[in-house]
């Protein structure tokens, strides 16, 4: 079962191999010639794999199968095999020793990495740039490798599927379509540049609340079209070569140990040929979890054994050292494994080795980490990324030519929050917080004031005194009050929105509401500036406030990309990757979530993020796809124009759907036009709409641009939990254009024969 998802040529030879090693061991116990075939670069992997598995002994492929330490896999230095050197991600390079836990912390003591601090992956999602995130990826890997490092753990490809969750900011937000375009384009950058990534985690990992106890119950329709497709992408379009499995149960079983999950659905319905890693410490048995298709158990050797003996580890639920040598051959022995089952998990890994280069031109470091062309690109995805959510009478841009004082107000005013906690935070060289951004920007001629407003929660408990949240609170206001503009930036940071546990409200920090409210009373030129990963209730202030941006964590030059936004000197592009409700008990999730003893059911389906709210009519306060711009856009012509119809599986090559967009604005700026399929004549139930397409296309004013989407099976398909497949039912269908999931400005009939 499991060799046959090799090359059929190298099956036969890989089978031949394995029973000699198992009669007599001969070829393993021969001296390696230096001309030996999986030596030799020109050769496709599969070929390099089948000469050198058989070459290995049965200790050495057992010792392949967990990590040389905490981020190391184990090296075969007689053969030549190098161990695969991993570091944190997706936002960029992190540490890569010790713990996230003790990296994370500030007094580690362990070694700093600095890197280039990117935007975060809601951030990266709400630029809908897919070059963009590709050469983010790109120069990801670039610095991966003058780190002397050759794995990326990312990209996060979660669904935020509950607006708490406290990795939100990690994932591309609640559309699997749109999140399956981030992590396709992240994983060719990446691969492109001969570093391996790690698409993680497999699989409905969407909540940190008992993240290693939490039993997902998610149904077979339901997985395959909300929580599998963004995985399913990145096998299929970018041949992803590493897949990280999730820490929780999914349906009752640890993902690790799950055979549907990586055999049946990863392995054989996706095709996916590279190797299943575990999340850190996420294994609680042997042979099982090798059976269910886990192929390299992380992390392993001493940091491991010194790391899981710890009350702390324990108590979390971590599990780990079960893919040892030495329990891996005791199975073996026992008849619990085969020798076939070790065969594929050790092929798997030495594939990914062949094929990304790194045998044959390992990774020695010492290049050049945060160069221009980095840095570029970190601001460009923290410029698209902003979110212009409200302008009323056109308030913003800023006319810095008009103007005299800015007051640049808030707890995230002067402190560059770069991004939310745990293993994907990066420590940058430098970052620019909002109010470097602004007063570099605003020069010698506008005068920048600064008020804290309030402390962040938690972090300076001399600011939560009642006397000093009244003095700081009446500074804030009079601040505000002789400004000719007050920039109010509110939200959370890393240690109240991370990486395992849950934000606990919806509700912004301590005293940030009764902040914007005092502000907006004392200015009525007020800008809201949202920097969060996660959704927050507004309900309070919403109505009063003038303009509102969402800058959501964008790396080291979100400062700059504030301000460029705030003067105009770039013109707001970013949509929502998801909706922002107006309170949390609109969420689909609500009443199931975080779960009862410890499971959790996703009893609302398919229907989550606009799908619901859409379906359901429940309005939310601002709807996913949604971004206001200095200029404006108008849709037209819309087309749909087939060559031929579509026949059973085959894809449908219709000449696609045309639409064209004019800027009727006075700025050139740029708009994402987004596609939406409306099945109106299904036999089942489906949500009143779905992207399945979309087009972010830079505009002069005056200028018109035909954009172009190409519709294939999936578009319109929907999973059949009875057929085990994909459906799409002939009959007519509705296209839909538009500039969110609300605001659709075209519609047009589309015939599938
Ligand atoms: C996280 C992963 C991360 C790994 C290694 C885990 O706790 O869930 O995303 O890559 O640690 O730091």
């Amino acid at each position: 079962m499991r060799t046959a998802r090799l090359h059929p040529c190298s099956l036969s030879i890989i089978l031949l191999a394995t029973s000699l090693v198992s009669i007599n061991g001969l070829l393993a116990q021969e001296a390696v010639p230096a001309n030996a075939p999986y030596k030799d670069v020109g050769l496709p992997a599969d070929r390099r794999v089948a000469d050198l598995l058989p070459r290995m002994t049965i200790e050495e492929k057992a010792t392949m199968l967990s990590g040389s330490g905490w981020m190391e896999s184990a090296p075969i230095e007689r053969l030549g095999i190098p161990a695969i050197k991993m570091a944190d991600g997706p936002m960029g390079v992190r540490s890569w020793a010790g713990s996230s836990a003790i990296t994370n912390s500030v007094n580690s003591g362990v070694a700093k990495v600095q890197t280039t601090s990117f935007p975060s992956g809601v951030d990266m999602a709400a630029t809908w740039d897919t070059d963009l995130v590709q050469r983010e990826g790109r120069a990801i890997a670039q610095e991966v490798k003058a780190l002397g490092r050759d794995m990326i753990l990312g990209p996060t490809v979660n669904i935020n599927r509950v607006p708490l969750w406290g990795r939100n900011f990690e994932g591309y937000g609640e559309d699997p379509y749109l999140s399956g375009r981030m992590g396709v384009a992240y994983i060719k950058g990446v691969q492109g540049e001969g570093v391996i990534p790690s698409l993680k985690h497999f699989a409905a990992n969407n909540e940190e609340f008992q993240r290693h106890r939490i039993d997902a119950h998610v149904d077979e329709r339901t997985l395959h079209e909300i929580y599998l497709p963004a995985f399913e992408a990145a096998v299929r379009q970018a041949h992803v070569w590493t897949v990280m499995s999730a820490y929780n149960l999914l349906n009752g079983v640890h993902c690790a140990e799950s055979a549907p999950l990586l055999t049946d659905i990863l392995k054989k319905e996706f095709g996916f040929k590279g190797f299943v890693i575990s999340d850190w410490g996420s294994t609680y048995s042997t042979a099982p979890t090798m059976n269910a298709g886990m192929d390299l158990e992380m992390p392993g050797g001493a940091p491991m054994q010194a790391w899981l003996a710890t009350g702390q580890t324990q108590a979390a639920g971590n599990g780990a050292g079960w893919l040892t040598a030495d329990k891996v051959l005791a199975e073996l022995k026992a008849g619990n494994i085969t020798e076939a089952t070790l065969n594929d998990n050790v092929s798997r890994i030495l594939r990914v080795i062949f094929e990304s280069g790194l045998f044959d031109h390992p990774h020695p470091g010492g290049g050049e980490v945060d160069t221009p062309e980095q840095r570029a690109v970190a601001l460009q995805g923290a410029t698209e990324g902003i979110v212009l959510l409200k302008n009323t009478d056109s308030l913003l841009p800023i006319d810095a030519g008009r103007i005299h004082s800015i007051a640049v107000i808030g707890p995230n005013a002067a402190v560059a929050r770069t991004g939310g906690g745990g293993s994907s935070l990066v420590r940058p060289k430098y970052a620019i917080a909002p109010l470097d951004g602004i007063k570099e920007r605003a020069g010698s001629k506008i005068d920048v004031t600064y008020a804290l407003g309030v402390g962040m929660q938690g972090e300076d408990p001399a600011q939560d005194t009642p006397e000093t949240r009244a003095k700081l609170l009446k500074e804030a206001s009079d601040t505000a009050a002789k400004a000719d503009v007050a920039v109010v930036v509110v939200g959370r940071y890393s240690k109240l929105e991370a990486e395992s546990f849950d934000v606990k409200t919806m509700d912004l920090p301590a005293g940030q509401d009764e902040l914007i409210e005092a502000v907006e009373k004392a200015n009525p030129h007020t800008v809201v500036v949202l920097n969060t990963g996660d959704p927050v209730t507004m309900t309070k202030w919403i109505d009063k406030t003038p303009a509102l941006l969402d800058i959501w964590y964008g790396g080291q030059e979100g400062g700059h990309a504030l301000a460029s936004i705030l003067f105009g000197d770039a013109n707001p592009s970013g949509k929502l990757p998801v909706s922002l409700p107006k309170k949390f008990e609109d969420s689909p999730a609500y009443g199931h979530y975080p779960g009862e003893n410890l499971k959790v059911d996703y009893a609302e389906g398919i229907y989550v993020g606009y799908r619901y709210y859409d379906t359901r009519n429940v309005e939310p306060l601002f709807p996913f796809g949604f971004g206001l711009s200095y200029a404006t856009f108008e849709y037209s012509d819309l087309r749909v124009v087939h060559t031929r119809t579509f026949e059973g599986t085959a894809h449908w090559d219709g000449d696609h759907v045309q639409v064209k967009v004019r800027n009727t604005g006075t700025r050139a700026g740029a708009e994402v036009a987004q596609l939406y399929i409306h099945d109106g004549h299904s036999k089942i139930d489906r949500p009143v709409h779905e992207l399945k397409g979309f087009q972010r296309v830079e505009l002069k004013p005056g200028e018109t641009k035909t954009v172009q989407f190409a519709l294939d099976r999936a578009a319109f398909s929907y999973w059949s939990p009875e057929q085990k497949d994909w459906v799409a039912e002939p009959g007519t269908f509705e296209v839909q254009v538009g500039a969110s999931s609300r605001d659709i400005r075209l519609r047009a009939p589309l015939e599938l024969k």
